[in-house]
């Protein structure tokens, strides 16, 4: 057998198909409507997220000896927050399209003038996500076309709505109606989600849902020194849901208003080399990318230009990665200084610090911190690991199969056991015996319905690295099994031990 690609772009479409039809992700309350920018994981869902949480977990916390793990609460005190930043700085810029109702994020709204023999004719606007520059180039002409201007273009630079000017705001057509004089100016938009603590509802009951994991981190800093027996440098890890209230929940799971957040909060000594050690955590976090089936050439850098930093960070550095709407933020790396911990313990009043052994002295320590979504990189995976192919068998015949080349670490299922017919009863008594064996270590499948081939295409759009064949040879010979390999449909005969064996090695 050999595959050929069918389709050379992967589209948002086809994955959201396919993870809705197999089961890995649905519409949040999707009977009533659905609500947008929530979305539920199902049975393959379930398996795929949390075994990307268990390898992090593994290969951040537990095979390492300088970082712990805490699970903080969701709502915290609402003091975290004013301490953070977050209440007064968690901002987005809001626009508002007076005459549809739609809400745009003002960064991802762009504009240019249109300039004909240096007179402008009208302003053009186009959204991040439609291809601005040559959507906005192609709105310049329409305009041109119908003012009936003579004379050539003048190409200028679009730019975010942030940058509009007071006097530019009216003359920006909003992309919605494709008029001006409906869009409001940018006004900060708080994305906590809040909510109330007790019985009553006023002011001093005010809560809110954690934006991010990392506050959690740094207000039990001292809990965890003084009884984790840990040294600086260290970290301390968290894996748990943030909500945020997106203007513009969009791509799938790519931007929802619930969603996973795996972040470490790194402790070093003020006067340890933070760049060093950001560029090391920068290395880190590639490499454990593609040790979970990410390839490098969709990874990239974004660096944050100086005036774009957050306000707590000295650097941050996104990798980014190649999804079908473009390249985008997957996994931020965050040089956050003392910030943090200077802030909680001026507005706690109590002391954050940590005694040096070396110079007796009490320190506040720095921090880098890589944070990345958990369902970001599910929809990686996803978006990398599907392929639709013409396969064509030994006698010529082309069939297409949809295919999900996931890593075995975070595969859902590991392994489908199938007996060659299933009214054998030697061959369905041997599959269930070896089924209930892989069982209890392994997330594995049991399958004895329809064509072979047709159940191996079933285990190839799930993702399934491996399929396990039992038939008359393995009854009436020497107890080996066939061993389809998902990518490249490869089989060979294997024995018990030696399957145990592949597992073993492939899936830690
Ligand atoms: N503590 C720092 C922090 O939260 P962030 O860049 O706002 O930094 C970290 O978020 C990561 O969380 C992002 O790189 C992204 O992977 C994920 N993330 C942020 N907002 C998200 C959203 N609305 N939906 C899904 N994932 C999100």
């Amino acid at each position: 057998m050999s595959a050929a690609p069918a389709s050379p772009a992967v589209s948002m479409d086809a994955i959201a198909a396919l993870a809705k039809r197999r089961g890995f992700i649905f519409q949040s309350s999707e009977i009533y409507g659905g609500l947008n920018g929530f979305f539920d994981y199902g049975p393959l869902g379930v398996e795929l997220k949390k075994n990307i949480r268990d390898c992090w977990w593994a290969d951040m916390v537990r095979r390492r000896d300088d970082v712990v793990g805490v699970e903080t609460s969701i709502i915290m005190h609402p003091k975290v927050w004013e301490a953070s930043g977050h209440v007064a700085g968690f901002t987005d810029p809001l626009v508002d399209c007076k005459v549809s109702k739609q809400r745009y994020r003002a960064d991802q709204l762009f504009f240019s003038p249109v300039i004909v023999e240096g007179a402008v004719i009208g302003y053009v606007s186009a959204l991040e996500s439609e291809r601005t520059t040559e959507d906005l180039q192609a709105a310049a002409e329409t305009l041109k076309r119908k003012k009936a201007v003579q004379g050539k273009l003048e190409p200028v630079a679009p730019r975010d709505f942030t940058e509009a000017k007071p006097e530019e705001v009216p003359l920006v057509p909003s992309p919605a109606t494709g008029e001006p004089g409906s869009l409001t100016p940018p006004r900060a938009f708080n994305m906590m989600f809040e909510t109330y603590v007790g019985a009553l509802r006023d002011a001093s009951a005010v809560a809110y849902l954690r934006p991010e994991t990392a506050q959690g981190m740094f207000v039990d800093f001292r809990n965890v020194v003084d009884t984790g027996r840990v040294k600086l440098p260290f970290g301390i890890a968290q894996i748990g849901r943030s909500f945020r209230n997106e203007i513009t929940p969009r791509n799938f799971i790519f931007r929802s208003r619930e969603f996973e957040q795996m972040e470490m909060e790194y402790f070093i000594h003020p006067d340890a080399d933070w760049l060093a050690c950001h560029e090391g955590w920068l290395r880190w976090c590639q490499d454990w990318l593609q040790s979970i089936g990410l390839p490098a050439s969709h990874l990239s850098l974004h660096e944050h230009p100086k005036e774009k930093l957050a306000f707590y960070s000295r650097r941050t550095v996104d990798i980014m990665f190649r999804y079908p709407f473009g390249v985008q933020e997957l996994w931020g790396i965050a040089a956050r200084s003392d910030y943090d911990l200077k802030q909680h313990q001026q507005h706690s009043g109590v002391p954050q610090v940590y005694f040096d052994e070396a110079t007796k002295q009490k320190v506040v320590p720095h921090v880098i911190e890589p944070a990345v979504g958990v369902d970001r990189i599910l929809l990686a995976v996803l978006c990398a690991g599907y392929a639709e192919e013409d396969v064509t068998d030994d006698k010529g015949n082309v069939e297409k199969r949809t295919v999900l080349r996931l890593s075995p670490r975070i595969a859902p299922v590991k392994v489908a056991v199938l007996p060659l017919l299933k009214n054998k009863e030697a061959l369905v008594a041997r599959a269930r015996e070896l089924h209930a064996k892989l069982k209890r270590n392994y997330a594995v499948f049991y399958d004895e319905g329809g064509a072979i081939g047709r159940r191996y295409r079933r285990q190839d759009e799930i993702g399934t690295p491996w399929c396990v064949t039992i038939d008359f040879e393995t009854i009436e010979k020497d107890g080996t099994f066939t061993l389809r390999e998902r990518d490249s449909m490869q089989q060979r005969r294997i024995t018990e031990a030696e399957l145990f064996q592949l597992l073993a090695e492939q899936v830690y």
